[in-house]
């Protein structure tokens, strides 16, 4: 059996192990969507959403890619986020990175990693934002690992500058961002910062 046959056999089993357990699931989800959260995060196949949060398809609407970046120029990310707050009305937007961050430690890596560099680029931007920070601590790992926590809050507010959430809170919707960081080595989430607009 293919790689990709074993996926689509793998499907299989879990539709029905699914259908033994609810018989009507799929066609109930199959007509709509009330995810309360919208998650931002890396790309890392070791960080995957529902899974850590353990909730099931429905619950958890996803944007991801490499180092869980948002910036406004990416009408990638901003479309998610818009589709999220303006139509399903999410009631949280979670930014969450993790630590031992691959997309992180290029960043602060002295060679050409090709295209990706350009994208890695609004990680430098964080580490010279907080290089007084940064470059006083000492440790390699335990600078990185400082790094993608400010990584994250830098994310998040950014996130809650973009038009599409101050405009939310302009008319008074109860949105919450987070910004969250996650341990690949106990598989734990440390809550960084949270914004419901109110102190912005
Ligand atoms: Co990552």
């Amino acid at each position: 059996m293919s790689d990709i046959e074993r996926l689509f056999e793998r499907n299989k089993v879990w539709a029905e192990r699914i259908k033994e357990i609810n018989p009507d699931y799929f066609s109930n989800l199959s007509t709509q969507q009330h995810p309360e959260f919208l998650w931002i995060g890396c790309s890392d196949s070791r960080v995957p959403a529902n899974q850590i949060v353990d909730l099931p398809p429905g619950e958890v609407f996803v944007h991801r890619n490499i180092a869980n970046v948002v910036v406004p120029s990416d009408l990638n990310c901003l479309s998610v986020i818009q589709y999220a707050v303006d139509v399903l009305g999410v009631k949280h937007i979670i930014v969450c990175g993790h630590y031992g961050c691959g997309g992180v430690a290029a960043a602060m890596e002295d060679k050409d990693h090709g295209l990706i560099d350009n994208w890695l680029h609004h990680i430098r931007d964080v580490h010279r934002l907080h290089a007084d920070e940064l470059d006083a601590i000492s440790d390699e790992q335990e600078m990185l690992d400082r790094l993608c926590e400010l990584n994250v809050m830098e994310q998040t507010s950014n996130v809650c500058n973009t038009t599409i959430v101050k405009n939310a809170w302009r008319r008074g919707a109860k949105l919450s961002v987070h910004g969250i960081v996650y341990s690949l080595k106990n598989g734990i989430l440390k809550d960084l910062t949270v914004t419901d607009g109110t102190k912005t």
